[in-house]
């Protein structure tokens, strides 16, 4: 059974959460793995949770069962992160409904291998599509909320591989250098809004 290390999540950003209502969070790929249990892990915590998933039928029961089952405030809904209007839709939805949006984590991603020569430059785009876009357009998407709150986090779950790079996993490194890069910067721009950043890279599913 593999589970995930979510200490990173409870020190930086549950236990410095600060607002006296319930604060709002939305993650991506909550479908599985690390994005699975970092929905469950704020929902229990006390952040009223949307857990988004690409298929919201498919993706959606497992969560919605743990959900109802511990009585939690979660809720799933559809976000594809590849997809402008998903994005829209989901997050104006999201603000319409609560009013705020208090912590963002841009978790949907996935690991393309193999050699450089023998990989489809629409496998390539397919990758940057989801890993560095689909983040960005999440962040484009709830940064105008954050600072009309003047309050907000960021997590973006880029990766060690975001840092130092191995073999055969070269457009994966690139997606995730990308993001370490651009987030590096965006925090600059954030921070006078009272908007902060955070890189979750330290993840790793524990077996
Ligand atoms: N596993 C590790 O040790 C590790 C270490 C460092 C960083 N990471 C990063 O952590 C993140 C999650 O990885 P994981 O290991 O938990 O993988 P995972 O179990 O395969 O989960 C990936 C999630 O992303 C979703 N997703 C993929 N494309 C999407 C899209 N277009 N829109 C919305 N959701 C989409 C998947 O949804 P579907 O079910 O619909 O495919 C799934 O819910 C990734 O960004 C990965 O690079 C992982």
């Amino acid at each position: 059974m593999k589970s995930v290390n979510t200490c990173w999540l409870r020190y930086h950003i549950i236990a410095k959460n600060a607002s006296p209502d319930q604060s709002v969070a939305i993650v991506t790929g909550s479908s599985s793995g690390i994005g699975f249990e970092t929905s469950l892990t704020l929902a229990r915590n006390g952040f009223y949770t949307y857990a988004t998933v690409r298929k919201l039928y498919d993706g959606s029961i497992p969560i919605t069962d743990i959900a109802k089952k511990e009585d939690l405030s979660l809720q799933t809904i559809q976000l594809d992160v590849n997809n402008e209007q998903s994005v829209i839709d989901g997050v104006n939805r999201i603000s319409e409904e609560k009013g705020r949006i208090d912590v963002v984590v841009n978790n949907a991603g996935y690991a393309l291998m193999g050699a450089l020569e023998e990989t489809s430059m629409d496998e390539i785009k397919a990758q940057f599509e989801t890993n560095f876009f689909g983040a960005l357009r999440v962040m484009q998407a709830v940064i105008p909320t954050m600072r009309k709150q003047r309050r907000g986090k960021i997590v973006n779950v880029t990766s060690v591989a975001g840092r130092i790079a191995l073999p055969l996993n070269s457009v994966y490194h690139g997606t995730k250098f990308a993001l370490e890069g651009l987030s590096e910067s965006i925090q600059y721009e954030l921070e006078s809004f009272g908007i902060t950043y955070r890189t979750w890279r330290r993840c790793f599913k524990l077996h």
